[in-house]
């Protein structure tokens, strides 16, 4: 049963002590948020990575990405261990090593290597943090950087002191929300094909390009409408809409406000009482604020129920399992199977990447 299951973590978590820190993004299911040391966006769990360099293991209980970047950023004696591996995210991967590299090299044949009078190289890469490992190796090995959704902007303008355009991937949602926002034309925002760029006709396609967009998308994020926001406004007078930015331009340009998990918890916690909210992200998090704010009225803008399917899949089962397998004996329990370990060969570019990311922050 669940209060079972919540015992055995409990006990094992009590064995451990500080043998083990467990991180939880805000999207996780209450049974296992419920355990974690720290809670945060993608940011902020890179960040407390670090914050525990004597705990012998991290349990992530997030997405498979995660859990590589808090291996890449976290000590060489300490082991990541993510509670299920099929916990993965479908957005990270519409993009892979293979195709960004294809892009690649026709930009370079489009733009040429050269830096221009003002020393800015032709293309700076951009990734989402929401990307394996190897896209992160080839940011840091091609003079590019990492953003999260919380500092896509300040990343942006680091990326454009640097080069005369960027190559975001693999969302095009915030990376064209975000290029928006600083007062970038959508005329120089084109989305990378790779079918009519192989076709010849790059120079056309591509033309002024200032962002050149990856054609990934997050499938949760992509059901918001603003039909949603339209008749939400119209039910509820005085109605504050706030969705995550990688939600489509439209519904980010008929909100309210846009920003990370992070920042919509804090806009919530920072508001009068009695506002009500109509919120754009998984639905995970909006019922938990919902229910830590009685005082506001607050739902989800997709009226069917909108969970992120992939961060779902860490329930507590799989968290009691990894913890009582550090319990036993760790050579030989299943925990180790469930250990993330970024292949040295992309690791240490990869760490450039999201090192330029925690210097570039404000
Ligand atoms: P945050 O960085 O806002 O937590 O977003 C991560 C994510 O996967 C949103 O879908
Ligand atoms: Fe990936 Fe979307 Fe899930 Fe975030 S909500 S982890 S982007 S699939």
């Amino acid at each position: 049963t669940a209060d079972e299951l919540d015992a055995r973590i409990r006990s094992a978590k009590a064995t451990l002590g500080d043998r083990v820190v467990i991180l939880g993004h805000f999207y996780q299911r209450d049974e296992v948020l419920r355990h974690a040391d720290v809670i945060g966006d993608s940011f902020q769990l890179a960040q407390a990575t670090t914050s525990r360099p004597d705990a012998e293991a991290i349990i992530f209980c997030g997405v498979h990405f995660m859990a590589e970047t808090a291996d890449l950023l976290s000590g060489p004696d300490q082991s990541v261990i993510l509670p299920n591996l099929a916990a993965g995210c479908s957005m990270a991967d519409m993009a892979d090593l293979d195709s960004v590299t294809e892009c690649w090299e026709q930009l370079e044949d489009l733009y040429g290597t050269a830096p221009d009078a003002s020393g800015r190289v032709p293309v700076i890469p951009v990734t989402y943090m929401n990307s394996s490992a190897a896209l992160k190796g080839f940011c840091g090995e091609h003079g590019g950087i990492v953003c999260t959704s919380s500092n896509a902007q300040t990343v942006l303008e680091w990326a454009f002191e640097r080069g005369q355009r960027v190559l975001f991937f693999p969302d095009q949602h915030l990376g064209r929300n975000t290029a928006k926002a600083m007062g970038v034309p959508l005329t120089q925002m084109p989305m990378w094909n790779p079918r009519r760029a192989l076709g010849g006709s790059t120079e056309e396609q591509l033309g002024d390009a200032r962002v050149i967009l990856w054609h990934g998308f997050c499938s949760v994020h992509r059901r918001f409408t603003v039909d949603q926001i339209t008749a939400a406004r119209a039910e509820h007078p005085g109605l504050r809409v706030i969705v995550h930015p990688e939600c489509p331009m439209e519904v980010v340009d008929a909100a309210d406000e846009n920003g990370s998990t992070d920042y919509i918890g804090k806009a919530i916690s920072a508001a009068p009482a009695g506002t009500t909210f109509a919120i754009g992200t998984e639905i995970n998090l909006v019922q938990r604020l919902a229910a830590a704010h009685p005082e506001h009225t607050i739902f989800c803008l997709d009226p069917v129920v909108c969970p992120c399917s992939t961060m779902y899949r860490i329930h507590a089962g799989y968290l009691a399992w990894v913890l009582e397998g550090l319990v036993g004996d760790a050579e030989t329990a299943p925990v180790a199977l469930n250990r993330i370990t970024v292949a040295s060969d992309v690791a240490d570019q990869a760490r450039v990447a999201l090192e330029r990311m925690l210097a570039a922050r404000p």
